[in-house]
């Protein structure tokens, strides 16, 4: 008589790879887990929610720096093409940053975009073109967003003890928000590119 084996004896025996097995979580979203660092309960559970909410923005931050700066055009087409990616790269930058504090804090970081878009405040743009200071005064109204919520959020975190995060919206996340956005506010001042009267 055969013995019964499991399945997971005969994909070990087989060396067949596990796949479809999808479906079960071992950690659902907006818990932490216990990790030794020194902060309470409570402060990591705050920081992980706050930095999520960010971190979603940021990611719609994110692909709209790429739609705008796939969609630019008229004469300033090529300095604002390269700019936008610039800002792109780095707000890239920071949604690693965000993600990974979230999970240092044991908590899971919002990652599919579809989850992202249930998430985020940012208002979506139309699917075509807008008018270029339309797209500008879009990004630094999503930078400005960004950075009420980073504000409270630093210093809510610091007042329970969460220094690092703190850190990290302050020194990047503001910091660069508020770079951005001057580099982007310089674009929509109506100034001539040469002086029209000669004295
Ligand atoms: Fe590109």
């Amino acid at each position: 008589m055969a013995i019964k084996r499991s399945t997971k004896a005969k994909r070990n025996a087989n060396s067949q790879p596990w796949l479809h097995l999808n479906g079960v979580q071992i950690q659902e979203f907006g818990t932490v887990r216990m990790f030794p660092l020194g902060l309470s309960y409570d402060a990591r559970m705050y920081s992980s929610q706050r930095l999520n909410q960010i971190l979603a923005d940021t990611q719609i931050l994110y692909s709209l720096y790429k739609k705008h700066h796939w969609l630019m055009r008229g004469p300033t087409f090529y300095q604002l093409h390269l700019l936008l990616d610039k800002h792109a790269e780095e707000q890239l930058e920071l949604v690693d940053l965000l993600a990974e504090r979230v999970q240092t804090l044991g908590g899971v970081a919002v990652s599919d975009p579809r989850h992202v878009a249930e998430i985020t405040v940012i208002p979506r743009p139309p699917n075509g073109v807008e008018e270029v200071p339309a797209m500008l005064s879009r990004l630094i109204e999503a930078h400005e967003t960004i950075l009420v919520a980073s504000h409270d959020a630093a210093d809510r975190a610091a007042d329970m003890g969460d220094d690092g995060t703190n850190d990290l919206l302050v020194s990047s996340v503001i910091r660069t928000g508020e770079l951005q956005t001057w580099f982007l506010i310089e674009h929509l001042v109506d100034t001539p590119l040469v002086g029209d009267e000669h004295g």
